[in-house]
């Protein structure tokens, strides 16, 4: 399943989906299967854009602008790049991270104010670097809501934007995954668990 290059798989989707679980069950299964996958995710997977997490999903929903996230999300995805993701691909590993570049496409890019353009000229000057594969764990916006905010985790920044940005936030995924055919599957993650990682396992042995 490794090319010399290593895999870059992603897991995009709304608050609350079970992108998380499902990442994690995808590495858990590659490890039985006698791989030695990186599980990492976003914002965050380096020191110092885990620092750059705390920023953002901590505090009142107009902490920041759309553009001044747009930044920040950059910054943290460009240490993690440089320090987590890129050392993994070349040595040769399947990297998985719970989201990535389509995040900022869907939360700032289109929901939060017209500025894909932006979002994909930063993502092309700075990152240059998109998955090999990305699963979009599609569920309803209120089902997955009441499951994101049912954690309380005290990262609820963007949940408190509440469920109308929610449900434009799950059409936002399924547009880019429309978008971009060749790498992105969307996956029906209201269903048992364990049905949704056989999913995901037989989307990457097909793909992969
Ligand atoms: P998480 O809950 O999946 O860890 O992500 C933290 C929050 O950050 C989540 O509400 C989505 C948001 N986010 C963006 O708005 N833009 C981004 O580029 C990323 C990576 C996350």
């Amino acid at each position: 399943m490794t090319s010399e290059e290593g895999l870059f798989v992603t897991f995009e989707g709304i608050d609350g989906s079970g992108k998380s679980t499902q990442a994690r069950l995808l590495a858990e299964a590659l490890i039985a299967a006698g791989h030695d996958p990186l599980l990492t995710r976003e914002p965050g997977g380096s020191p110092g854009a885990e620092e750059i997490r705390r920023l953002l999903v901590e505090g009142p929903p107009e902490r920041w602008s759309a553009e001044t996230e747009i930044l920040l999300f950059t910054a943290a995805r460009r240490d993690h790049l440089e320090k987590t993701i890129a050392p993994a691909l070349a040595a040769g590993k399947i990297v998985i991270s719970d989201r990535f570049v389509d995040s900022t496409r869907v939360y700032q890019g289109a929901v939060r104010g017209a500025l894909r353009a932006m979002v994909d000229e930063l993502h092309c000057r700075m990152i240059g670097r998109e998955a090999d594969i990305t699963l979009v764990i599609d569920m309803q916006a209120d089902a997955a809501l009441s499951r994101g905010l049912a954690r309380r985790s005290g990262e609820d920044r963007f949940e408190d934007f509440g469920g109308a940005f929610q449900q434009r936030l799950r059409q936002g995924f399924l547009d880019l995954a429309a978008e971009f055919p060749a790498r992105c599957h969307v996956v029906e993650g209201a269903r048992p668990v364990q049905d949704v990682a056989r999913q995901v396992w037989s989307i990457l042995e097909r793909s992969a």
